[in-house]
């Protein structure tokens, strides 16, 4: 009979893995480095029973709070800059392509597709800035990658994403644009507002629980892909925006921000250059999506 104290409890339970059944080298590596991480972790703190309790219990809730149109596991996740770290994991940016950053739970799939300059803005507010966004997509040679798909999404100029909002009109502010043969893209949006990421429920009393605030910088996300490059998701931040240097979801790199600047040209009040690099090889867009268990948000 094996006796267990606290000192050898991970032992124990770690030598449990694979005992009924095989198991792969990954799912070891990853299960015993959670058990022991965990138990370090109680050890450390000193967990009480009433903690463990609550914790099972907010568990419960934030499960209770998923539906098609609400992750709050990856927003509790990003709230404790999880993702953002388990992104730069798995994209490194080290082959001189333009750094990730996180997905969020507001994309959907399949937007508008547009012509190379169209408006995305489908509905107008008093305090909008229109936008001129334009850029290239370019291998890490420099060299133009034509026919790259480039999908976009933001919130509009009340803070709220279109698929939260039933003021805004369908796929309001997404679309899917493609490169020339220069590589060349463009588009005209809104400037991005800061918003709120969703607090009310389990991500807001993390929040609380951290002393932290819910707030983002004001962001454009982007995916951009093409056969045969790694697919790159990503935010371009306005580099006039409050809360850059105090992001909620930790998700600012310094690389990904940019300036809007005044314009007279393009009918708009802004303009915004960014060039995409992608890597060569890597995931395409349909396998990342799938990695990444992307919602649907109705
Ligand atoms: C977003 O940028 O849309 C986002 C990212 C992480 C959590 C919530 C929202
Ligand atoms: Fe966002």
């Amino acid at each position: 009979m094996q006796l267990v104290t606290q000192d050898n409890i991970t032992d124990v339970v770690t030598e449990a893995l694979g005992r009924n059944g095989p198991i792969s080298d990954r799912q070891r590596e990853i299960l015993s480095g959670l058990i022991r991480h965990f138990h370090d972790f109680c050890r450390e703190v000193k967990l009480q029973h009433d903690e463990f309790l609550y914790a099972c219990d907010f568990l419960a809730r934030a499960g209770q709070t998923c539906d098609g149109k609400r992750q709050e596991f990856i927003l509790l996740a990003d709230i404790l800059g999880i993702e953002v770290l388990v992104d730069m994991l798995t994209n490194p940016a080290d082959g001189g392509e333009t750094e990730s950053t996180v997905l969020g739970p507001f994309y959907r799939e399949n937007p508008p597709v547009l012509p190379k300059g169209a408006s995305t803005i489908l509905k107008h507010y008093d305090n909008e800035e229109t936008v001129y966004f334009e850029g290239r997509v370019l291998d890490t040679n420099g060299a133009p990658i034509e026919g790259a798909t480039i999908d976009i999404w933001e919130d509009a100029p009340n803070g709220l994403y279109e698929n939260h909002d039933h003021d805004q009109p369908d796929y309001n502010l997404r679309g899917r644009f493609e490169t020339d043969a220069d590589g060349h893209y463009a588009f005209v949006a809104v400037r991005p507002v800061p918003y709120p990421i969703p607090d009310d429920v389990t991500a807001g009393e993390l929040l609380r629980a951290m002393g932290h605030h819910p707030n983002r910088p004001g962001h454009i996300h982007f995916i951009v892909s093409k056969p045969g490059y790694g697919t790159l998701v990503s935010q371009v931040f306005d580099a006039d925006s409050d809360w850059l240097d105090n992001d909620s979801v930790f998700a600012v790199k310094e690389s990904l921000v940019a300036k809007f600047a005044p314009t007279n040209e393009h009918e708009t009040d802004l303009h915004c250059s960014f060039d995409f690099k992608l890597r060569e090889g890597g995931l395409d867009e349909k396998d990342l999506l799938e990695s990444i268990g992307s919602i649907e948000a109705a």
